[in-house]
């Protein structure tokens, strides 16, 4: 049998730390991660790893943390170019930058140029399996699937059905969406890591037929799953009800086209109905919430306390390019804040399970991903508690004061923390991506 152990700070999550409040995460200062064959074969302490797997070379990144990839939950690769837009919100946004954006992907070659940089950016901020909207486009999804493929990350992505109210341009219609969608179900679902997300883009942009045809794409194909936004901004919520007068709510919308499921991912659901947190709730459907996006484009503040107290699974999600960056340390960071405002102090522990465990099984992947328990593929990070003067000096002070402890080095990381702290990546036991 040939392995590597890989040694430094050990940490992953095992269960919820809200529901399983003394035993949520494992820990070993001094720890081995053992991977066999691109999995984890085994963890623990480094000496008692190096005596069972002795003949293993061992990989030192002592003084450094190891912990499972990032798992980004909502974001928009044909976005790459257009993050940090200035000006006014969601729906004009869409109008004056996204739409043009997305134009471009009509062409394989821009396609593939921007899915190998996107992923490039996710990778180097340590995010290993991603949930994205392509656009209508099947040229955007073939050239996502096969970048995510050459890393052999885990990627969840669909091409995004919009029939109205948007540039003839980036228009598809009823018929031709359908058809496009189950070609690309059959090439890429499964096929790999790579897992089909039915994604109409959202309301506002899909005629009730269109919605319809999502849904019966999603219960012919059942592996499949569904991804739209649900939401955001007022203005939106407005034209939903309007340009849906029978329905009662912007949820009650998808539900009547059979897109509430166990295997929906609703993009930010920032200002939802009693009702909505209700049926979200029964029927398992995930939240991504977007805190840098929802900050930007000022749609509002998630309330996650609400969310989960109504028994609502939340996951983190950087939602690029609304969002401002591709790095879950500041997502985690600008969700506490927005959870600040809110009068909810979210932990580091609860972030962290939302963007790793908590996320895989959100998605129910968590046989494969999110926890470094044995079994699992060894998609992980390296990464640096420390870097710059201002995180060192912040160290120094917690050692001198005797509390540089586990929720205060992880959570400097998520208020303080960026690109810059991810030395490397790993999937599959593999190194996709190295700081300089
Ligand atoms: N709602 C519909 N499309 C989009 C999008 O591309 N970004 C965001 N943030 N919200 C949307
Ligand atoms: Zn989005």
């Amino acid at each position: 049998m040939e392995g590597s152990i890989y040694r430094g700070e050990l940490f992953y999550m095992v269960d919820s730390p809200l529901e399983n409040t003394s035993n949520s995460y494992r820990h070993f200062i001094d720890g081995g991660l053992v991977v066999v064959d691109g999995r984890v074969k085994d963890t623990g302490d480094y000496n008692s790893m190096k005596s069972l797997y002795p003949e293993f070379p061992v990989v030192d990144y002592t003084g450094k943390l190891l912990m499972p990839g990032f798992i980004d939950t909502h974001n928009h690769f044909p976005q790459y170019e257009i993050l940090g837009m200035y000006g006014k919100q969601l729906l004009d946004w869409l109008d004056d930058y996204t739409f043009p954006a997305e134009r471009g992907f009509i062409s394989e070659e821009h396609s593939s140029h921007i899915a190998n940089l996107f992923l490039m950016e996710l990778l180097r901020n340590g995010t290993t399996c991603s949930c994205s909207y392509c656009t209508i486009h099947s040229s955007s999804v073939n050239a996502l699937f096969t970048a995510a493929s050459k890393y052999n990350m885990t990627m969840l992505a669909g091409k995004v059905m919009m029939d109205r109210n948007s540039p003839d341009f980036l228009q598809d219609n009823v018929i031709d969406g359908y058809n496009d969608c189950r070609e690309l179900i059959e090439n890429w679902d499964g096929k790999g890591r790579n897992h089909y997300v039915v994604t109409p883009r959202f309301a506002i942009t899909s005629t009730v037929d269109q919605l319809n045809i999502a849904g019966r794409l999603h219960a012919e194909y059942p592996n499949t799953y569904v991804q739209t936004h649900l939401s955001e901004n007022r203005s939106e919520i407005e034209s939903v009800l309007s340009l849906f007068p029978d329905s009662n709510d912007y949820l009650e919308v998808y539900e009547r086209a059979g897109l509430l499921t166990g295997k929906t991912i609703f993009g930010h659901c920032v200002h939802l109905t009693e009702r909505e947190y209700g049926r979200l709730a029964e029927s398992g459907a995930v939240v991504a919430h977007c805190p840098t996006s929802n900050l930007f484009l000022g749609s509002g503040l998630y309330d996650m306390d609400r969310a989960n107290h109504s028994g609502i699974k939340t996951t983190l999600a950087t939602d690029v390019g609304a969002g401002t960056s591709f790095s879950m340390l500041r997502t985690m960071g600008e969700a506490y804040k927005v959870q600040q405002l809110r009068g909810y102090s979210l932990s580091p522990l609860e972030s962290l399970y939302n963007c790793t465990l908590g996320a895989a099984r959100s998605l129910g992947l968590d046989g494969d991903i999110g926890t470094l328990l044995p079994g699992r593929s060894a998609d992980f990070i390296v990464v640096d508690y420390v870097v710059g003067q201002v995180q060192q000096s912040r160290m120094e002070y917690l050692i001198s004061k005797d509390k540089w402890t586990l929720e205060n080095r992880l959570f400097g990381l998520q208020v303080l923390g960026d690109d810059r702290n991810i030395v490397s990546t790993y999937v599959m036991g593999r190194c996709v991506s190295q700081a300089i």
